[in-house]
């Protein structure tokens, strides 16, 4: 059984169906104080699947606390979270003494309510595998970038990376786009400030896409975008995986150049371009 909250249901329905799933809905109340009442189904098989992408995490990980304990109360043994975007993996270090390691906390605390987990390009830079931040059995971290990159194939010339961390995903988007790629290096100051160095290339002339795993305040892409126009590329798109876009990020990324950004549908927007369902449907019927 696959279990999701109202606000998902339509990535949940053609996952259900994907992966030979039924769905059922979990029931949100919301008290006039904010606090949360769940509802689930009265009797729940012993392999439960519960949807959240994590996008907005704070209150969703409450609910998702709630669920996964009641799921538990109400059958369910094997617990597998698939959360298209998961939330929290960027604060990976304490950077300054007495900073919270935000990833290592909330991945052992979904470690502590779930058996499972199932996402896609997490944000693992300073770890080779999701297993290190959320120690549970089976850790599945799936990749959309090949998908942005069929989706672009025939269409663009290069693709570039932001910094280091892109790296694994404009390669593999390049290589199923048939162009070839790079990344740039990063300096990032404050939530609003980051400058970009580009990579030796020249981009005379070319169609470049800058491919990243998150987009949030857009400012990262807008800095590429600025810096490859400036370069003479003849036209700079974007294509990321998760299209968070707080505040003015797309007005901000359209006024650097930006023409056409697409992303994934791990989180809605009206950008999505490339479905993850399949993806994600392959991933739950290879489970143990
Ligand atoms: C960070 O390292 C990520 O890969 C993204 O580059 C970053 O989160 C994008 O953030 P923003 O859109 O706020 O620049």
């Amino acid at each position: 059984m696959l279990l999701h909250f109202d606000d998902e249901h339509p990535y949940a329905v053609r996952l259900a169906a994907a992966a030979g799933l039924s769905a059922a809905r979990i029931e949100q109340h919301r008290f006039p104080d904010g606090e949360l009442k769940l509802r689930l189904p009265a009797r729940l098989p012993a392999r439960v699947v519960v949807l959240r992408s994590l996008h907005q995490p704070n209150e969703k990980l409450v609910g998702l606390l709630l669920a996964a304990r009641a799921a538990r109360e109400l059958g369910a043994r094997e617990l597998t979270l698939v959360a298209p975007y998961l939330a929290y993996m960027r604060q990976d270090a304490a950077f300054a003494t007495g900073e919270a390691v935000s990833q290592r906390i909330v991945g052992g605390w979904l470690a502590q309510l779930f058996d499972g987990v199932v996402t896609i390009d997490p944000h693992l830079h300073r770890i080779s595998s999701l297993r290190e931040a959320i120690p549970v059995e089976v850790a599945q971290a799936l990749s959309a970038a090949p998908l942005l990159g069929a989706a672009l194939r025939g269409s663009c010339t290069w693709m570039l990376g932001p910094d280091a961390e892109s790296a694994p995903w404009v390669h593999a988007a390049a290589a199923a786009a048939g162009c070839p790629s790079a990344v740039c290096s990063k300096q990032r100051s404050s939530d609003l400030d980051v400058e970009v160095t580009l990579p030796e290339a020249d981009l005379t002339g070319h169609h470049v896409v800058v491919v990243d795993d998150i987009a949030s305040t857009g400012r990262t892409l807008a800095a590429v975008a600025g810096q490859v126009l400036a370069a003479g590329a003849r036209r700079v798109d974007v294509a990321v995986t998760h299209a968070l876009l707080v505040g003015d990020a797309e007005a901000t990324m359209r006024s650097a150049g930006v023409e056409l950004f697409i992303s994934t549908d791990t989180v809605p927007h009206a950008s999505n371009r490339v479905s993850t369902v399949a993806l994600v449907a392959k991933a739950l019927q290879r489970l143990p």
